[in-house]
């Protein structure tokens, strides 16, 4: 019987262990966990979602500080449209977030990042270009582009001088969103160095409407394995989603996959960015405590703990701080929500929202628990301890787990 380690991806002449560790906003996949990933040969991906706010929280910077105290004036305000990013500082956040990630790194591995085309920030395209180009000028080895089709973002860099040096992947999850790109980008004479083909089974935001269990990875990555054959279109397949054991990634290598994307067993590892407590409640998850929603403002629907503390929170709009959802004119899914909760309760000390959340805070704060389909089985990864609490993992037995286990086998630690 085969495992993970009898196969290898291959970029050019780089062969790599094919195990990527997703990108999980807000410094879920933290530096330390990608770091890992790397030194064991495999891909880990760093998140640029709120790169402004992890830098604070990983260099005290003041950057956060300082676009709230800039825009003080207009919190009260609802139009938020005056609420812009400073794309200087951007650059440097991304700087310092990427260029201090790829110092330390170790190992044959490579580092990418996640880049959501979602997070508009008040100013689509410049942000972007801003995030990309500072990420590829700090040395990150690939980057990812997810949440969003990502039609014009190789043309937000195709003059960058590691434009066709650096990886650079995207996330789909049906052929037709793979043929939409290929065809938008056909011009740059440049095509993706990775597809990252994800099911309806992941965690965070999901490429699904609300009848995400129609759908099946094993079937989509199967149709874009002969779309991609069909096209003569040598493009490693990596696929995602649901993958929780060696075997279920040998299942996808074995149908035409040059490797698999993981996330939902890392979030309980030591190196993710979760506090503690949290991770506690994900291994204490079961089924039925997980819900697909749309509470997002993204308009995707997201996979999350149905206890999370931004479900039902009614707390005003952070844009002077975040933002990062603007949509360019100043909007935001949440904003309007909660403005008609004020005005329908005008004398309540604190309004509910109930059908959005603000992503920013709450994503910020790890008070939205966005996890994968299969969270409910991360119990049976660990050891219960006397004190009613599951022992940590480290993500060099979690990486390790995927590489070498047969027979659909979970490592617990010793
Ligand atoms: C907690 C969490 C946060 C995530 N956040 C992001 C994200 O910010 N951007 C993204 O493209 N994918 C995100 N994902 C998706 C993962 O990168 C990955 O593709 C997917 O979850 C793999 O499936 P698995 O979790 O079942 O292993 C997230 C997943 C989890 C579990």
């Amino acid at each position: 019987m085969k495992c993970v380690d009898d196969f290898r991806l291959k970029f050019g002449k780089t062969e790599l262990v094919p195990i990527v560790i997703g990108g999980m906003g807000v410094d879920i996949s933290s530096a330390e966990l990608a770091l890992e990933a790397a030194r064991l040969g495999g891909i880990g991906h760093i998140s640029d979602a709120m790169v402004p706010t992890v830098s604070d929280r990983r260099f005290n910077t003041d950057f956060v500080k300082e676009k709230a105290k800039l825009y003080k004036y207009n919190v009260a305000n609802t139009d938020k449209s005056t609420v812009i990013f400073d794309l200087g500082r951007l650059a440097e956040a991304t700087h310092m977030h990427v260029g201090q990630t790829m110092e330390a790194k170790r190992g044959d591995g490579l580092i990418f990042i996640n880049c959501m085309e979602k997070l508009s920030m008040n100013a689509p395209r410049d942000t972007l270009r801003v995030r990309l180009s500072a990420a590829l000028d700090a040395g990150i080895d690939g980057i990812t582009l997810s949440a969003g089709l990502h039609l014009g973002s190789f043309a937000l860099i195709e003059d960058h001088p590691r434009f066709r040096d650096a990886k650079l992947g995207i996330i789909v999850s049906s052929v037709r969103a793979l043929q939409l790109f290929l065809r938008k980008n056909a011009r740059l004479g440049r095509l993706p160095d990775y597809i990252v083909v994800e099911g309806p089974l992941a965690g965070g935001h999901l490429g699904f409407g609300l009848d995400w269990a129609n759908y099946d990875l094993h079937a989509i990555v199967a149709e874009i394995v002969q779309y991609l054959r069909a096209e003569q279109l040598d493009i490693p397949l990596i696929a995602a989603g649901g993958i929780f054991t060696g075997s279920d990634a040998v299942s996808f290598i074995e149908i035409g996959a040059a490797a698999v994307q993981v996330a939902t067993r890392f979030t309980v590892t030591h190196e993710a960015g979760l506090p503690d407590k949290v991770k506690q409640e994900y291994f204490r998850a079961n089924e039925q405590d997980i819900e697909v929603n749309n509470i997002s403002p993204t308009g995707y629907p997201m996979r999350m703990l149905k206890s999370s503390p931004a479900i039902g929170a009614g707390i005003r709009p952070n844009c002077e701080a975040y933002g990062y959802l603007l949509d360019g004119n100043g909007n935001c899914a949440y904003i309007t929500a909660y403005n008609r909760e004020v005005a329908l309760h005008p004398n309540d000390k604190k309004v509910f929202v109930m059908d959005k959340t603000c992503l920013c805070t709450h994503m910020r704060n790890f008070d939205c628990w966005t996890c994968g389909h299969y969270t409910y089985r991360l119990k049976d990864t660990s050891r219960l301890q006397d004190d009613g609490s599951y022992r940590l993992l480290s993500a060099e037995h979690v990486f390790r787990d995927y590489q070498f286990s047969t027979d659909n086998r979970v490592a617990l630690p010793a």
